[in-house]
């Protein structure tokens, strides 16, 4: 046994799915599946069925938690251009503004002819973007132009992610993350995941997943973008007949993340290419500081370093079963986690439901 203590983890983008897909994921099974990962609190993208742009959709989403949270859940709101005066409304119940500039899932593309306004207009925690090639040059400008501290999520390319690191030594409000699955697999493995391998970003060469590794210092988080579907919808079963391509547009993009994150990051700590430390800066003190978090007291989790297991779709919390990362054997395991004093979970069973609405 080598077990270490860390402070609660702390996973700043993902996809809970409820209200409104529920047969995905809800909250219960999505805060179930964090915990089980060592993440105490997370927060949830507004990409539901019905998007979060307007405080009503954002009122009933936080109803929607009831008490069904095992770990702590803050909320983002979203926004194509055409829901500003909804803005000032909803404060106090976000912590950031989310701005899509590539196709993903939900389609939201936020209008660019109105960037300028959002950026101005949002004065509640930063902006987060997901935003791909020519859209970094251009969410850098707008920048540029309105000093509005921004995020670029799931940085995966090579280019984007060295025009942000230039951005960044001139000075800019911003910051960036990766998620585990563009820095543990790479464009290889989506000839044996076909559909469970089909997520956006897409999945990279392995010189531009080693470009990731090798400028780590320069990432200022990790974010699992947590995005369960079923193995049902993945596979188009009912409808997909042989040989249609995984590209189809009916096959969703994203992959589950929360449970698979911190053991595939031990695991890389076990290799030595990343240390302790570096894990806590990425999964704790850089989203913490990216969302203005306060410190929990008496908030940790224990791992055992020296602990191996495979990764199994059998042995998960999240509701969609699987994980992209089945077979796969890690070092480094969750053993207990603790919120605000009271335990929550030991040897892989949740134990009680503390977690609350930020
Ligand atoms: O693969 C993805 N899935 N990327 C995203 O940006 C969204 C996510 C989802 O909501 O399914
Ligand atoms: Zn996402």
């Amino acid at each position: 046994m080598a077990v270490v203590r860390l402070p609660g983890l702390v996973d700043p983008h993902v996809h809970l799915r409820d209200p409104g897909q529920t047969h995905k994921e809800d909250f219960s099974t999505g805060t179930q599946a964090a915990i089980a990962g060592g993440f105490t609190t997370i927060f949830d993208m507004p990409n539901n069925k019905e998007p979060i742009f307007t405080k009503k959709a954002l009122v009933e989403k936080i109803k929607a938690t009831k008490s069904n949270i095992v770990c702590d859940v803050g909320f983002y709101f979203g926004s194509l251009g055409d829901n500003l005066e909804e803005f000032g409304k909803v404060k106090k119940q976000t912590w950031g503004l989310k701005l899509y500039l590539n196709e993903t899932t939900g389609n939201l593309l936020v209008d660019r002819a109105l960037l300028f306004d959002i950026f101005l207009q949002w004065r509640r925690g930063p902006i987060l973007v997901h935003a791909e090639d020519e859209a970094v040059p251009l969410i850098l400008n707008v920048v540029e132009k309105t000093g509005k501290r921004t995020h670029f999520c799931h940085v995966a390319g090579k280019n984007d992610l060295k025009r942000i690191i230039n951005a960044k030594e001139k000075g800019l409000p911003i910051t960036c993350g990766v998620t585990p699955h563009h820095l543990f697999l790479t464009q290889e493995d989506e000839k044996t995941l076909g559909p469970f391998g089909k997520m956006k970003p897409r999945l990279r060469p392995k010189r531009e997943v080693a470009f990731l590794w090798k400028y780590i210092k320069a990432i200022d988080m990790i974010e699992s973008d947590h995005a369960p579907h079923t193995k049902q919808e993945k596979l188009g079963e009912g409808w997909r007949a042989r040989g249609t391509p995984v590209e189809h547009p009916m096959i969703p993009f994203g992959v589950p993340g929360l449970e698979t994150t911190l053991p595939l990051l031990l695991t890389a700590v076990s290799e030595n290419r990343l240390t302790i430390d570096e894990v806590v800066r990425l999964c704790h003190t850089g989203p913490k500081r990216l969302l203005g978090l306060e410190t929990e007291k008496n908030t940790y989790i224990k791992v055992d370093l020296k602990a191996n297991y495979i990764i199994q779709n059998t042995n998960l919390f999240t509701k969609c079963g699987w994980t992209p990362f089945d077979g796969m054997r890690v070092k480094g395991k969750m053993n207990k986690v603790v919120i605000r004093g009271t335990k929550v979970f030991e040897e892989g069973k949740i134990i009680t439901s503390i977690g609350k609405v930020i």
